[in-house]
């Protein structure tokens, strides 16, 4: 035996959770992750096997047996055939969906699409448009905030993203928000297949509609470049001159619509419900900012730092994108445990977030645990990862934190909201989590102080 075929010998297979046929666990996962991955974790150990949607995967819990997947050192996991399981077809070759040499040079292409100078031009643009969008907010007792909130930040993303109205004709902006809702949708789709009228069959419909209207605007986008990310794309090039070519841009602006706009409304979703149930937050909140106009610049927003503790606890608590796909191409090897080639890998972030192995009172709103005199989260260096990790890492990092800062400032300004300390959130997780009722408070317009 070779030195190599020993180690290998001595590595442990996965264990195995068997599950109903088709489904798997997939319900299970659904109804309640977290409980799901408790079990699968205490009676399987870090790394493991599961039927779920789409075949069998194997299953890397807890922040060691992930941070292998992420840091992936022999890289054996990829991105696009792991992804392409869930959202292939409504997504393709977004950044996220492309891997290794080829996804180092578009990645080194878009950072260019997010310098600070480009994020200040952003920001500016959310700014005012944010205001626009609360004007139009009806409080009442039984306001829906999941859904208010998911109209605005597609909004934003339509306009700071591809300078929104003056691109389309009236109505046109709403058929292209419903298309792009229904490709999220699509991710845990039991049926997939070109069904009209199934979740899958409503999302391929949809990213047709997103390519075409893309495409029909792209030539002048490349003719009349304005501030947004459609014309930065456009025009970014490499130090030898190339840039992305038409069919890229389209498919980068699609992916990065999707990655930017249901993980910034289940943040901010997550940190009204909380900032809801907890006044002396939210007088903090509004005593920090109180200095500043209604759409601050980036600087301002950076000096937050009280809003950075509640977002990362809200992140913490509910992280947007609760579970990352990948797909080996070759065999490996992870916490002694071997992962043959060509196995569907689910990276379960989420548990991370809730091990009281490493987490005080895990479910306990508590931001004040992330500030300098705490650092929960230094326990270990993968125990908070919200934004992934390793060189697939988010890349609207950044962007994201200035716009959940401006989103929630301008709320604090404008509205009073309470949310019953015993209220519980049901979370769908069919696609990204969402409250399943919408989430309701009673919303009231508050007495404005002068800037
Ligand atoms: C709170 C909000 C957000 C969260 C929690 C979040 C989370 C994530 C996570 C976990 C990944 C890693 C996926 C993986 O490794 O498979 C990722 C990747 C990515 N995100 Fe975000 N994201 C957020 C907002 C945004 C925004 C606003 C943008 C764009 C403006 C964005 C653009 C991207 C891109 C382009 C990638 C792919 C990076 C790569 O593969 O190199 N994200 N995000």
């Amino acid at each position: 035996m070779t030195s190599g075929e020993d180690a290998r010998s001595a590595l442990r297979q996965a264990p195995r959770r068997r599950g109903l046929p088709v489904v798997g666990a997939t319900m299970a996962y659904v109804r309640d992750p977290l409980k799901m991955m408790r079990e699968q974790y205490d009676a399987y150990g870090a790394v493991s096997e599961i039927d779920f949607v789409g075949g069998v995967w194997t299953l890397l819990i807890g922040p060691d047996a992930c941070a292998a997947a992420l840091t992936n050192k022999d890289k054996a996991f990829a991105n696009g055939p792991g992804w392409g399981q869930l959202v292939g077809p409504f997504f393709d070759r977004g950044l996220m969906l492309l891997d290794f040499e080829e996804h180092h040079a578009h990645r080194r292409l878009m950072q260019e699409a997010f310098t600070r100078p480009r994020l200040a031009a952003y920001t500016a643009a959310l700014g005012p448009a944010i205001a626009a969008g609360l004007d139009a907010w009806q409080p009442g007792p039984d306001f829906q905030v999941y859904p208010a909130l998911k109209e605005l930040t597609l909004d934003l993303a339509t306009q700071v993203f591809m300078g929104g109205a003056e691109l389309a004709a009236p109505g046109e902006i709403e058929k292209v928000n419903r298309a792009f809702v229904a490709c999220v949708q699509a991710a845990t789709a039991i049926v997939r297949l070109p069904i009209p009228g199934t979740r899958w069959g409503r999302a391929l419909a949809g990213r047709r509609l997103l390519e075409e209207f893309l495409g029909r605007h792209l030539a002048s986008k490349r003719d009349h470049p304005g501030d947004d990310l459609f014309s930065v794309l456009c025009a970014l090039r490499d130090e030898d001159g190339s840039g992305l070519g038409d069919q890229d841009v389209v498919k980068h602006v699609i992916f990065l619509l999707m990655a930017a706009h249901d993980t910034s409304t289940i943040t901010v979703t997550t940190m009204m419900r909380h900032l809801g149930a907890h006044p002396e937050w939210r007088e903090r909140l509004r005593a920090e900012a109180a200095d500043l106009p209604d759409c601050p610049d980036l600087d301002q927003l950076d000096r937050l730092e009280s809003f950075d503790l509640v977002m990362k606890e809200c992140l913490r608590l509910v992280p947007p994108v609760p579970v990352l796909a990948r797909r080996t191409v070759k065999e490996t090897e992870v916490l002694g445990v071997r992962i043959p080639a060509g196995r569907l890998v689910s990276v379960m972030l989420h548990y991370g977030h809730h091990m009281d192995e490493y987490w005080p009172d895990p479910e306990r709103f508590d931001p004040e645990r992330f500030a300098p005199h705490r650092r929960e989260d230094k326990v270990h260096r993968h125990a908070w990862e919200p934004f992934g990790g390793g060189v697939h890492k988010c890349l609207g990092m950044a962007f994201a934190g200035a716009e959940v800062k401006l989103i929630v400032h301008q709320l604090l300004r404008r509205f009073e909201w309470a949310v019953d300390a015993d209220y519980r959130d049901r979370l769908n997780y069919h696609s990204l989590p969402f409250p399943a009722d919408g989430q309701p408070v009673d919303l009231r317009p508050r007495e404005r102080t002068p800037a």
